[in-house]
């Protein structure tokens, strides 16, 4: 599985350092970029043999479309 998620940052985000642990969120459906905010959930509705690639609103919160991979 793919998806496509809009990103318009120019830049990156600075994470100081930390007294615990960060998480980065990998899936691009943050709502809180850079960090994970649990949105990741919403990839449980995708299949996992690299089929299709899954087209999310601007909003990140929707599947929008799926195209083949
Ligand atoms: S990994 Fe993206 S929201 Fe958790």
């Amino acid at each position: 599985m793919a998806r496509l998620v809009r990103h318009d940052a120019m830049g990156p985000i600075e994470i100081p350092p930390q007294g615990k642990s960060v998480w980065v969120c990998a899936c691009g459906l943050s709502q809180n970029l850079p960090y994970c905010d649990g949105s990741h959930k919403t990839c449980r509705q995708e299949e996992t043999d690299d089929s299709k690639v899954y087209v999310y609103d601007d909003e990140r919160m929707n599947v929008v479309d799926t195209q083949d991979a």
